[in-house]
């Protein structure tokens, strides 16, 4: 998840592209660069750092040019540096290129160009498009861009200047966000409203696989392959403050609504027609066979991602798995070894506590593997095997994207090492995968039951006390539900594995106390079913969540809220959607500071 901007007027560009940017570095702030075009030359600029980086070191210099494009980078292929951020040009410099997306066959295209003579300067996929378009361009810049995206699979908003067009920006859309903004002798090109609103409220919003010639008088929408669209202008009528959270009225929720695309950015560039591809797991087949053990390190919400992590490890790999918080783990006596694997899961990539453990693993040799959303993050270095989650940026302090593309980040973990040790049968490897390949959609399908939890938060946000149950996936699940809840609403709340309530904490169950009970494991359905009525039976306000069709809990529970039908080892993915949203309208009416809950840090870099 990058940003995005383009100018084209009779104003000074660099100025603009600076405020865009700054706009959207909520999508990124790895790195920042502009392009302008002047006197005929294509000028760029672009730093390692937040966009303030950039601003700084331009002060002195002589920027002049009223057409250019802008970028705020969030790394994803090649660490953040100079030479990594964007603009990306061609060789001779005479056209530059931003990009918002991930190009997934780069590394093809990339060997075609290579073999063409072209050279490459940084490790992005992106820098593949700059030469592809020049390599396509005889004079016709729309042909060639045409071209050149004919030949990209992947994700990608693009921003194109080419100074034998001085006169021109061309924008083009797949999967990935871009509008362009309507103004008076002037016209922009962006990723987000916010980027342009200072200068209009008119856009256009591009739609996948539309595209756009802008000059400074007008704007040409055309398809692909280049039919005319008419397309309506839309009137933007939010602040700037509701712009930059998409219209939301937080980040939380803004970020619960991005999990369809995040997990998809995770999944669809590593599951390929010829099984899971992960680029950076290195770790061999002979390798694998020698690990005895598994830990799976981390905190927080990316603790009950693990969780997950074991449950899958050890029904398909075969290998015992121990998952631990890092603060504990760090000062047990844990047996690691060079047969030992590692796993750390961190949003940040920068916990102490997880980057503390990641290094006992090392003095002692094990083998160490992360799952992390930050690249060139102090985690990402210092393991040995890195999974990204394509989650972008994660603004609100509570988790929730992170957590669902860590969840099936381990599972494709799980599955690629199932496959290279030969501890899965090909029919059930391609089977989970293709169940997997479901989530987005069903994801984004439990999203629109939103109106009634709410309903079912009325009854919530008065509560002092809530309770979490469930048993195997759904115990895990429930933590991050019971988590989620009490870190922003402020309620006590508390998770029991189901079976455990009889000794103890079925006696705080009273009249009117709500219990959220996750009941989606098929083969721990009726002992599920037993304990909501063990609950019911003191009082319990129970609200449960089920697989779709399951209908006698209805029978038990005060509210059923379904999860459509998936296999047991993933339902995590669609269960902690409900959950989510259910703490959400909580913290809401409790009038909580949503995205920055009292005494909490997104990023704890110290013990
Ligand atoms: C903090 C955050 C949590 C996060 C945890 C671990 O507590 O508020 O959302 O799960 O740290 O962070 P990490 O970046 O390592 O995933």
């Amino acid at each position: 998840m990058c940003g995005i901007v383009g100018y084209i007027g009779n104003k000074e560009a660099s100025k603009i592209l600076i405020d865009g940017l700054a706009k959207l570095e909520y999508r990124g702030y790895d790195s920042a660069g502009i392009a302008i075009l002047q006197d005929n030359e294509i000028k760029v600029r672009k730093y390692k750092g937040r966009l303030s980086v950039l601003e700084e070191k331009i002060v002195d210099e002589e920027l002049i040019g009223k057409t250019g494009i802008g970028h705020t980078r969030w790394a994803t292929h090649g660490a953040p540096s100079d030479v990594n951020s964007h603009p990306h040009a061609n060789t001779t410099g005479s056209l530059t290129i931003v990009h918002n997306g991930i190009i997934e066959n780069y590394i093809e295209i990339k060997e075609e160009l290579i073999e063409k003579g072209y050279k490459f300067v940084s490790e992005t996929d992106t820098e593949v498009i700059s030469h592809l378009v020049d390599y396509f361009n005889e004079g016709n810049l729309l042909e060639a861009v045409k071209k050149a995206v004919s030949k990209l699979e992947g994700a990608y908003a693009l921003g194109v200047m080419d100074k034998a067009h001085p006169d021109k920006l061309i924008a083009v859309r797949k999967d990935s966000p871009l509008i362009i903004g309507i103004g008076e002798d002037e016209n922009f090109l962006a990723s987000d409203i916010p980027a342009i609103l200072k200068h209009t409220r008119k856009v256009y919003i591009l739609d996948d696989g539309e595209m756009a010639v802008i000059k400074k008088d007008s704007i040409s929408l055309m398809t692909l392959d280049g039919s005319p669209i008419d397309k309506e202008i839309l009137e933007v009528d939010w602040d700037v403050e509701a712009a930059e959270k998409g219209g939301y009225d937080h980040f939380m929720i803004k970020e619960i609504y991005e999990q369809p695309k995040a997990i998809n950015d995770t999944l669809s560039p590593r599951i390929t027609s010829n099984g899971i591809k992960l680029d950076d797991i290195k770790i061999t087949k002979e390798e694998l066979e020698k690990i005895n053990k598994v830990y799976i390190i981390a905190c927080g919400t990316a603790y009950h991602a693990g969780l997950l992590g074991k449950t899958l490890i050890e029904k398909y790999v075969k290998a015992p798995v121990i998952v631990d918080v890092a603060s504990e783990f760090r000062y047990s006596n844990p047996f690691i070894d060079e047969n030992t694997l590692m796993i750390v899961v961190s949003q940040s990539g920068e916990t102490a506590d997880t980057l503390a453990a990641l290094r006992l693993a090392k003095e002692n040799k094990a083998r160490v593997m992360a799952v992390t959303n930050v690249v060139g993050s102090s985690i990402s270095r210092e393991a040995h095997d890195v999974l990204y989650t394509w989650a972008g940026p994660e603004i609100a302090v509570a988790s929730t994207k992170a957590y669902t593309t860590q969840l099936v980040s381990l599972a494709l973990i799980a599955l690629d090492m199932a496959s290279k040790k030969g501890t899965i049968t090909k029919k059930e490897y391609e089977a989970i995968i293709a169940e997997i390949n479901t989530l987005p959609k069903k994801v984004e399908s439990l999203l629109k039951e939103e109106e009634k939890i709410k309903e079912i938060a009325k009854d919530i946000y008065i509560a002092e006390h809530v309770f979490y149950i469930g048993r195997g996936a759904d115990y895990d699940v429930a933590r991050e539900g019971s988590l989620k809840l009490k870190e922003i609403s402020y309620i006590h709340s508390e998770v029991i594995a189901a079976g455990e309530l009889k000794h103890g904490t079925l006696a705080l169950i009273e009249d009117g106390t709500p219990v959220i009970a996750v009941a989606t494991q098929d083969k721990l359905y009726d002992k599920m079913l037993s304990n909501i009525k063990e609950v019911k039976a003191r009082g319990a306000n129970v609200i449960a969540i089920a697989k779709k069709g399951n209908k006698e809990i209805e029978k038990s529970a005060d509210s059923v809220i379904y999860i459509p039908d998936i296999i047991d080892e993933i339902t995590s993915v669609l269960n902690v959607i409900p959950l989510q949203l259910l703490s959400y309208h909580v913290a809401v009416m409790r009038d909580c500071d949503v995205d920055k809950p009292r005494n909490l840090a997104k990023s704890v870099t110290v013990e």
